[in-house]
């Protein structure tokens, strides 16, 4: 008998045990299983988030953070900068990401004297974040500058729509998805760079189909997919009845451009 409950207590130790590698390698597993898609960009949110940036820079960049005793009486925000005015190109991001601010400022005994009267510097991240995050963070906000746009006319007005429409709210900045959605297949919203685009996209009918209805017909009648779409909590909505013809012309045509990825060779550090 006491053979017998050593015996149990030996079982459930190796289940407990085993439970609780199931529990620890979940995020791994289902990594794995559903090949997770993370782009440069939605990494660079999350470092943004656990380093602090949002307290200044306001939550996802908005800006609008009060700094008594500055100029602007305000901390900017990561986008609605004009390329002039804030450093945006990838080197100054980085001197202000690790440094505080570039060299060129920080010599400049104007700027110096300036923000001294600042209750709110940028601080040096040097020694705190490594090169690969860095690179993340870079990549975060590029593409949340919305200074990264097409050339060709029709694209240029989709990028202007999806800002209007608040397409990025959900599929993050220039659509680098990642944002959590409980209840859905991969558990986050998609975005337009990569494999999830293709797998969801598979032409531009789908594409047009997604944006006007919210959702397409290759999923709507799949028994699995249909389970999925009605347990997601944040649903893509269907832009049919307040958008026109010519208007979805160039929302298909922004995406498109995203996801052809040209703009890449502008934002290095996206492609590591
Ligand atoms: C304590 C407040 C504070 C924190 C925390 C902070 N910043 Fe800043 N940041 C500032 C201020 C103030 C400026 C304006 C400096 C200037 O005008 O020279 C600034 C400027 C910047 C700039 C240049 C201006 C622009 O918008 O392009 C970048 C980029 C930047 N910060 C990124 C970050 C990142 C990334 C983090 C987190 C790793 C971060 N900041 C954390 C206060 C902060
Ligand atoms: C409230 C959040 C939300 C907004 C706003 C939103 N979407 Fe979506 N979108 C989603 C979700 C969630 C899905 C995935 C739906 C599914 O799997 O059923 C999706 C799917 C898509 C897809 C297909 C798959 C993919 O890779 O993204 C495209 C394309 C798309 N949306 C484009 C847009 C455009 C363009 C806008 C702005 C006009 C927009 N979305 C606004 C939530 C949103």
């Amino acid at each position: 008998m006491r053979r017998l409950a050593a015996v149990f207590a030996k079982r459930a130790w190796a289940i407990a045990f085993f439970a609780a590698l199931g529990v620890l390698l979940y995020p791994y597993g289902r990594a794995l299983v559903l090949n997770v898609e993370e782009t440069p960009a939605r990494r660079g949110y999350e470092i943004a988030l656990r380093s602090g940036c949002f307290t200044c820079h306001g939550p996802d960049g908005v800006g609008g953070v009060k700094n008594p005793g500055s100029e602007d009486e305000e901390v900017p925000g990561f986008a609605g900068g004009v390329p002039m005015m804030w450093a945006r190109d990838e080197a100054e991001l980085r001197e202000y990401i690790l440094d505080g601010a570039p060299a060129r400022k920080r010599q400049d005994p104007e700027y110096r004297e300036k923000i001294r009267k600042w209750l709110l510097v940028m601080p040096a991240y040097r020694g705190f974040l490594s090169e690969r995050e860095v690179d993340d963070l870079v990549a975060y906000i590029r593409a949340r500058s919305d200074l990264i746009v097409p050339s060709d006319p029709l694209a240029a007005e989709g990028h202007e729509l999806a800002v209007q429409l608040g397409c990025f709210h959900c599929h993050g900045p220039m659509g680098s998805g990642g944002p959590p959605n409980p209840g859905s297949f991969k558990g986050y919203i998609p975005g337009w760079w990569g494999h999830d685009f293709r797998d969801l996209v598979r032409n531009d009918d789908e594409l047009r189909q997604w944006i006007r209805e919210g959702n397409i017909d290759r999923l709507r009648t799949h028994p699995i997919a249909r389970w999925f779409i009605d347990r997601q909590r944040v649903y893509m909505p269907a832009y049919k009845d307040v958008i026109n013809d010519r208007q979805l012309d160039a929302l298909v045509a922004y995406v498109r451009w995203v996801h052809a990825g040209g703009w890449k060779e502008q934002l290095r550090s996206a492609e590591r």
